[in-house]
């Protein structure tokens, strides 16, 4: 008999990050520089092979990132697209001069809001050349909601999403989440954010998906792990 394979009405989505070995995004001061040279040589060319890049307004308000792809880790002449940026914020907080907005304002920024962003907001953002996306009235945006938009109005079929530790748990509760690239720092973060922040904590580990590793490498001073996010609880061998 041969089975179908279910077709995906969402982006494929891949979570990227540089962590801590204790499992931290972030100090508890904000200081997240863990990538070394190789591991942003991976991101970007990770980002340049996606539809979209993703982010919450935490990590635009924390690094006021640009979420471009930096042509320096590209070989010379080589032609690099660069996803579209979308920024997932329900009260539309992040500042009108925010460098995911006003850097290459030609490369497509897209809010991801609520009914709560007020409304002269959304005003300000469209008048900055943003699209922006009303998914819901909850107090976060609805990430189920907003997928099928992508995907459907947006013809977005991959996103890299790059934090920070809401969105990521948010995501993975959301079951919404297909694989993670992950870089370990040989450092230590202690107290700060850690790499996800779930709405409901889990209280033993068959609650955790299990993230099936399908390769790792050493890069530089760091281990990389390539997993798959499998929604099921870890079989114990
Ligand atoms: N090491 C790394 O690889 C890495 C990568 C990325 C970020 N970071 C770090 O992560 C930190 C930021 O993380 P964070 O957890 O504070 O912020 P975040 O996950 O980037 O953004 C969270 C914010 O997004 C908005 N949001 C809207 N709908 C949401 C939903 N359904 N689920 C979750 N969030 C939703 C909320 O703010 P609104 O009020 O706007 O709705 C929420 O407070 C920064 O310090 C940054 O440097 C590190």
């Amino acid at each position: 008999m041969i089975t179908k394979k279910k077709s995906l009405k969402r982006p494929k989505v891949i979570l990227s990050a540089a962590i801590s070995l204790d499992g931290q995004i972030t100090t508890i001061s904000g200081d997240s520089k863990l990538s070394n040279t190789e591991d942003w040589k991976r991101v970007h060319h990770l980002r340049a092979s996606k539809d979209a890049i993703m982010v919450g307004s935490g990590t635009i308000l924390a690094d006021d990132s640009k979420l471009t792809v930096k042509p320096e880790y590209f070989k010379p002449g080589q032609t690099i697209r660069n996803p579209i940026r979308i920024v997932v914020s329900s009260s539309g907080k992040i500042p009108l001069d925010s460098r995911v907005i006003k850097f290459r304002p030609e490369i497509q920024t897209i809010i991801a809001t609520t009914r709560n962003c007020p409304k002269e907001r959304v005003h300000k953002f469209e008048k900055e050349g943003c699209e922006v996306i009303i998914c819901g009235e909850e107090p976060l945006v609805n990430l189920r909601h907003l997928m099928p938009v992508l995907f459907q109005d947006y013809e977005i079929k991959s996103i890299l999403l790059e934090g920070g530790s809401k969105l990521n748990g948010s995501m993975l509760t959301d079951k919404l989440i297909d694989e993670i690239h992950v870089a370990i720092a040989p450092v230590l973060g202690g107290d700060g954010v850690p790499f996800f922040t779930f709405p409901n904590e889990f209280s033993s580990f068959d609650q955790s998906p299990f993230l099936e590793i399908l390769s790792f490498e050493p890069i530089g001073d760091m281990i990389y792990l390539h997993l798959r996010v499998r929604y099921e609880p870890r079989t114990l061998i």
